[in-house]
């Protein structure tokens, strides 16, 4: 994750220590209207409803009398669901220490897991794996802000029963990878995506002769950097031909990095702060200046060149706003950065994650509320805490950080191609099962880009999707056990599937799909594991059956229309900027992008989370 701009971040300090944030409580009549119109819509969602209340705990007992995996190969890794720091509800049955790369039990490279096996009868051979991105941000920022057993998210008090939990549906694993990530430690050997897999695929065999999950399905999941690990992962799986320990089933992954930096983040970017220009309220001068720059760029005229359906072609190497070497010219490159300047300088707490974020900024256990680091005097990082790290077999010794200080790939660079080029679509056509998600609000990659890049994939022997996204993401209705992890229904966002592929724009989500839109990541998983149809199905969730569906059509999708509308282009002003010679270089990767990126004159370094 995050960001780092000292420069920005000063007078922002300055500001926030000035401000005091009144904190009044929250009511209707705040705003004119009665109080009964919030406790009727409580009522009706049976958000205090005792009994299912009662219910959720007993669940949670019964899955801590029977552990499942517990035998003499991993009593060491047992981890006692009562003894975990601040969380004062048995989190059941799970498992966390660290295994080799290789087979030899005194290989010092090491990745560390936590395992929580699911009580979910239909769970019985399949595992998920959950990572995170960066590179180097933790897979435990997942567990415990996203879809993992317990959560303490950003702000609030203590750590919560997780209703979305991943878990109540299969088993799930989270994995700090590669070494140097979080609690994973060795030697930081990697240069490639290629390397990454191969220390994946050493530590998994380990896994899987630990925990007897020989033959177990396999279902590759994450978010962000992941969109280069895990379809490298995958496809490094598929290669082995081995199904005992790697039958990749299925992948899913949330606002991924899959294709070049110039169309994931700057070519949508100003189309993106037209959509929501309500959310980036710019000053007259500045809205000028930076259309004019996208359009001396030819950003916008390439998002309507190439977002159609079927695509308009393969993409060339060199693109809009590049240099005839396939760098990105400084001005364009410097508009997406601009943005994010201009965005902080109006809302501090703008969060690049979030697009709809304001101030405060919100205590947060990890150190990372939002586009920046941020902990309140006297507040501890979690997994910092040495009574954390004994419950969960972590090195004491280790010094843990949401994102990796030091480099996880050799001089941070990253030298494989992007993941769109070969391993995503090899996945796709070897499982025939796989979901990109991504979240409307997010900006450190922008749901355009990533339909631009699959429109520029070629997999099922064809290029691209051949017709529009627009079938709706139906969430079903449910009973919310507690205001702790409540979350929403009904129709939130867009779903297209071919061929094997399936996209789902998430309406009000953030860059964190299973954090902002929890309700909707479960049914991705549900979707994914081939317990539904469909993603527009309106049966409903599987483990809340009772709860009756509307009838009838749902009608379409809601997330923002990711196409260009063909009848109304305006014809490309620029046709021949970016040449249609192809060029060595230019399909240079996202983290060349990166490592450009900290060149320029604000000097902000993204992580993706
Ligand atoms: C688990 O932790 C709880 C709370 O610290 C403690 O009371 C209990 O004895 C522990 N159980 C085991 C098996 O260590
Ligand atoms: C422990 O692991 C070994 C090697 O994978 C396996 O042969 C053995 O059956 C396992 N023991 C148990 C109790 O599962
Ligand atoms: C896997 O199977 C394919 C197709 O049969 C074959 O080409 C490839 O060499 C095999 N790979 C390994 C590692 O055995
Ligand atoms: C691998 O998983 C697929 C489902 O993706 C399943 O049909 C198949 O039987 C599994 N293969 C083995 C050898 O377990
Ligand atoms: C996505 O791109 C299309 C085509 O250019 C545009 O119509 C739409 O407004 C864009 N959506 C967002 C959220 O930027
Ligand atoms: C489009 O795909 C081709 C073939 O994979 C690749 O060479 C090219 O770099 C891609 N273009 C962009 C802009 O990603
Ligand atoms: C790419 O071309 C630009 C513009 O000609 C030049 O400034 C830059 O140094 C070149 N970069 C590389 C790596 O060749
Ligand atoms: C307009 O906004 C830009 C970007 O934040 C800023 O640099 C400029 O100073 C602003 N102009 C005025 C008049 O506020
Ligand atoms: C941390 O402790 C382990 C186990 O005692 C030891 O092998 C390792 O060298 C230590 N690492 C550091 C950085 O001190
Ligand atoms: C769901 O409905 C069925 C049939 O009406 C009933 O037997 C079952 O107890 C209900 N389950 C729950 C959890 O309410
Ligand atoms: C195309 O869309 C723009 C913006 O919505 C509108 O101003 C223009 O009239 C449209 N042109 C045609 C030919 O429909
Ligand atoms: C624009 O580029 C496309 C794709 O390369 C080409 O087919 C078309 O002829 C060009 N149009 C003009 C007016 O140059």
């Amino acid at each position: 994750m995050r960001w780092t701009n000292k420069n920005i971040w000063q007078p922002v300090l300055l500001t926030a220590a000035a401000a005091s944030v009144a904190s009044a409580a929250r009511s209707l009549r705040h705003v004119g209207k009665s109080d009964d119109l919030l406790s009727s819509l409580y009522d009706r969602a049976s958000i205090f409803d005792e009994m299912i209340y009662s219910e959720a705990d007993e669940d949670l007992g019964k899955r801590a009398t029977s552990p499942q995996f517990l035998n003499s190969n991993t009593s060491s890794f047992a981890v006692n669901g009562t003894g975990i720091p601040d969380v004062d509800f048995d989190i059941g049955e799970s498992y966390a220490g660290s295994l080799p790369l290789s087979s030899s039990p005194n290989d010092p490279n090491k990745l560390f897991f936590w395992f929580f096996p699911s009580t979910n009868p239909s769970a019985s051979k399949e595992i998920v794996i959950w990572l995170n991105g960066g590179p180097g941000c933790s897979s435990l920022e997942g567990m415990v802000q996203e879809n993992g057993p317990f959560i303490w998210q950003s702000g609030t008090f203590l750590p919560v029963k997780n209703n979305w939990a991943w878990n109540k549906l299969s088993n799930i694993v989270y994995i700090e990878q590669p070494v140097g990530t979080g609690f994973s430690v060795g030697t930081v050997t990697a240069t490639s995506e290629e390397d990454v897999a191969q220390q994946f695929l050493g530590f998994w065999k380990n896994f899987v002769n630990t925990f007897s999950l020989q033959g177990y399905k396999v279902y590759v999941t994450g978010e962000s950097y992941a969109g280069m690990y895990c379809p490298y992962i995958a496809s490094a799986m598929v290669d082995t031909n081995d199904t005992t320990y790697y039958n990749v089933s299925g992948m899913l992954i949330y606002d991924p990095v899959i294709g070049q930096n110039d169309v994931q983040d700057n070519i949508p970017a100003v189309t993106f702060v037209d959509y929501w220009t309500g959310l980036f309220p710019f000053n007259d001068s500045f809205v000028a200046d930076i259309h004019s720059r996208d359009s001396s760029c030819g950003y916008t005229d390439y998002l309507n060149k190439y977002l159609v359906y079927p695509p308009a072609g393969q993409q060339p190497n060199v693109i809009a706003g590049q240099n005839p070497n396939g760098t990105t010219k400084p001005d364009c490159a410097a508009l997406y950065f601009d943005i994010v300047s201009a965005a902080l300088q109006v809302n501090p707490c703008w969060d690049i994650y979030q697009v709809a974020t304001t101030c405060p900024l919100l205590w947060d256990i990890l150190g990372f509320p939002g586009t920046i680091e941020y902990s309140p005097a006297g507040a501890n990082i979690y997994f910092e805490r040495q009574d954390v790290k004994k419950a969960i077999h972590a090195p004491l010794n280790v010094t843990w950080s949401e994102c990796s200080n030091g480099n996880v790939f050799v001089d941070g660079n990253d030298n494989s191609l992007p993941s769109s080029i070969h391993a995503l679509p090899n996945v796709i056509d070897h499982t025939k099962n796989v979901i990109i998600g991504h979240g409307a609000l997010d900006f450190v990659l922008i749901a355009n880009g990533t339909l631009l890049t699959i429109q520029n994939m070629t997999w099922g022997g064809k290029l691209g999707f051949q017709s529009p996204p627009t079938e709706p993401l139906y969430v079903p209705l449910h009973d919310d056990p507690s205001l702790s992890s409540v979350a929403g229904s009904g129709v939130m966002g867009t779903v297209h599937s071919e061929r094997g592929l399936t996209y789902v724009g998430v309406s009000l989500s953030g860059h964190m799909v299973p954090q902002y839109a929890p309700s909707a990541a479960y049914r991705h998983l549900e979707f994914l594991l081939g317990r539904v149809p469909s993603l527009s199905s309106t049966e409903s969730f599987t483990t809340d059956k009772n709860v009756t569906q509307p009838a009838g059509s749902i009608g379409n999708g809601n997330a923002p229309q990711g196409y260009a509308d063909v009848n109304n282009i305006t014809a490309a002003t620029n046709n021949n900027t970016g040449s249609k010679t192809s060029s060595a270089v230019g399909s240079g990767i996202s983290l060349v992008g990166f490592v450009g990126l900290m060149a320029l004159p604000l000097s902000i370094a993204a992580m993706l989370l």
